[in-house]
């Protein structure tokens, strides 16, 4: 059994993932940005044993570091930052929200690179720590839809960070990868999406599990399936 961090684990997949690794007998720390309004989170800890809480705003990098200080240098075998942002309603370039532009950037992409800096000790006191970060087929280069220019270019840009950290951590016993979930049934994702939350976080759980340090900086499908940049 291993120690899992969700990062981003009050709804959706991050909830999901978090439900099925505890169910698996794994230790979970579920991060949560408003750990005082995660009813679902608090409601599936209560159940579990092996859910701890622990306060993240991955858009807060005071949040971060206070989350990382508060968990300590103990081993992480799996890191995956979950937490994303759609960047509102006003994503054409006749009607753009810059102001969420840029605070979208700070969720999907300056995010899960700080908790990468956050929390590579504890993965490397792993010994064979799995570094993951959610990003979607709208941010590969080869999918061809336009509009969304704050959600794709902010998941493409993550894409990015992924693949340079697997460069920066190539020697050392850290798995980097980059995961498209699906187009899932969650709140982001609609009721008239393509799978379930519990089918795509059994698929990324899967994909976790088969990884080694030869995948590292792959961008990876929920199916196990290799996503084109
Ligand atoms: N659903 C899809 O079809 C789909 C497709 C492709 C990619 N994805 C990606 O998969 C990931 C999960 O999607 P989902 O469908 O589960 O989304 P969701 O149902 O909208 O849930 C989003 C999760 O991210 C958390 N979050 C947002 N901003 C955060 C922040 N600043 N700090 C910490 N947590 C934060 C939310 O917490 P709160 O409850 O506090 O808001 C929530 O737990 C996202 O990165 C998304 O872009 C989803």
């Amino acid at each position: 059994m291993s120690t899992v961090m969700i990062v981003g684990a009050t709804r959706g997949i991050g909830l999901e993932l978090a439900k099925q690794y505890a169910a698996e007998g794994n230790t979970v720390i579920a991060c949560a940005r408003d750990s005082g309004a995660a009813e679902q989170l608090d409601a599936l800890s209560s159940s579990s044993d092996n859910i701890s809480i622990e306060q993240l705003d991955v858009s807060d990098p005071a949040s971060i570091e206070a989350a990382a200080a508060n968990i300590g240098t103990g081993a992480i075998d799996t890191v995956i930052v979950v937490a994303g942002a759609v960047g509102g309603g006003r994503q054409s370039l006749d009607d753009l929200d810059i102001e969420e532009w840029h605070s979208s950037l700070n969720t999907n992409t300056i995010g899960p690179a700080l908790v990468a800096r956050a929390f590579k000790p504890n993965l490397l006191a792993s010994g064979k720590g799995n570094f993951m970060i959610l990003s979607s087929q709208l941010g590969a280069s080869t999918w061809p839809m336009g509009g969304m220019y704050i959600y794709s270019s902010t998941k493409a840009a993550v894409g990015k960070v992924g693949k340079i950290l697997s460069l920066d951590w190539a020697q050392d016993p850290i798995i980097v990868s980059v995961m498209h979930p699906g187009w899932v049934q969650t709140d982001m994702g609609g009721p008239q999406a393509e799978i379930t939350a519990e089918e795509s976080a059994s698929g990324i759980r899967n994909v976790v599990a088969g990884l080694t340090k030869e995948d590292s900086g792959n961008f990876y499908k929920w199916n196990g399936d290799i996503h084109p940049w």
